[in-house]
């Protein structure tokens, strides 16, 4: 198989062994995978990928066609379209995934839509609804929102009946972030339509001693992003006084058995809204994987409106 490898900090489209399925696992042949951050740092030698993942092929989400099954797989069968969330690999013709971590894809999926949703949406539920306990009718906010996460977490708490702020540094995404279900705004203007109950926090520290200033009592921060930086000076006394919890996490981290409860999670209280096309992944483009280089770049370069995925090349 061909994966996009990284040499040296540089991305080649490669030939490399096929993946061989360990028991749990499916061997998928990838049609659609999400570029992230974490991709970019990877390149840059900044975020080496966990044990059990390809050092060199990056990729943490991805889309695609069951081709192999390990022995003790039970859920999925060669032909099915499953996405998923896996630890690296994905930017290639094949990849593999635990069982544990597939999803379903919905049959009006196109594949590009597919490859950009497990990770953003996974990101999004698990901060919103397990870390921060979001409930009917609070009030959220969502920084860095037209990203592919915060795209994300605004429809998620708009279809849960939360009141939502979306802020957007740049000025020409903010109408659509708004049909979302947000009300879309500047980052200083969306910080003067608190309090919040919930934030959403994928900018870090240029955003959030803003943010702490504009919490409601009892109200809970999730740091998933440090785009903003990660250093921060920030108000105890603020915590203290409204009662604040503050919590952070990534995925990649985690063990199997925390992601499968988090891919379980997101296919029982999302999918079905993806299904019912209660939200949407928003795509800003999409790039053949033997121009991920391309890709990159324009992810790098900011100003999107949700993912970018990339595909198999053209033949
Ligand atoms: N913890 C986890 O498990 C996890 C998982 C996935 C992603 N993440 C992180 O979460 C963040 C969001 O991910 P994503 O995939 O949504 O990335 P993305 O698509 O690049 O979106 C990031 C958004 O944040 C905005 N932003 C960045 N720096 C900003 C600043 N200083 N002020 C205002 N807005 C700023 C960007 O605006 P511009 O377009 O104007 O730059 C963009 O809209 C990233 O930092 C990513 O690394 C964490």
């Amino acid at each position: 198989m061909r994966a996009v490898t990284i040499v040296d900090g540089d991305l080649r489209y490669l030939e490399h062994p096929d993946p061989v399925p360990g028991d749990t696992e499916l061997v998928v042949a990838v049609h659609g995978a999400g570029i992230n951050n974490a991709d970019l740092m990877q390149r840059q030698g900044f975020y080496p990928a966990p044990a059990g993942s390809p050092p060199d092929i990056p990729g943490m989400e991805l889309a695609g066609e069951v081709v192999a099954t390990g022995r003790d797989t039970t859920r999925f069968s060669i032909g099915d379209r499953v996405m998923a969330v896996v630890g690296g690999g994905a930017q290639a013709e094949l990849a593999l995934v635990d069982e544990s971590a597939a999803m379903a894809v919905p049959s009006h999926l196109s594949w590009p839509e597919a490859g950009g949703f497990p990770e953003a949406f996974s990101t999004a539920y698990d901060a919103l609804f397990t870390q921060c306990g979001l409930s009917l009718g609070e009030r959220v906010l969502v920084t860095g929102a037209a990203g592919g996460v915060g795209s994300a977490g605004v429809q998620l708490a708009a279809a849960t009946g939360a009141r939502c702020v979306a802020s957007v540094r740049h000025a020409q995404l903010r109408d659509a972030v708004a049909t979302l279900g947000a009300v879309s705004a500047d980052p200083d203007e969306a910080l003067g339509l608190g309090p919040f109950d919930v934030v959403l926090e994928l900018v870090g520290a240029a955003s959030i001693s803003g943010v702490l200033g504009a919490m409601a009592v009892t109200g809970r921060i999730a740091v998933i992003g440090v785009g903003g930086g990660a250093r921060a000076e920030i108000d105890l006394l603020a915590v203290m006084q409204r009662r604040l919890r503050i919590s952070g996490s990534t995925l990649r981290a985690r063990t199997r058995v925390e992601k499968a409860v988090v891919a379980g999670a997101v296919e029982h209280h999302v999918v079905p809204l993806l299904e019912a096309r209660r939200v949407r992944v928003l795509l800003e483009a999409t790039f053949p994987m033997d121009r991920a280089g391309e890709a990159y770049e324009r992810f790098g370069q900011g100003g999107k409106l949700g993912k970018i995925v990339l595909v198999p090349p053209r033949p």
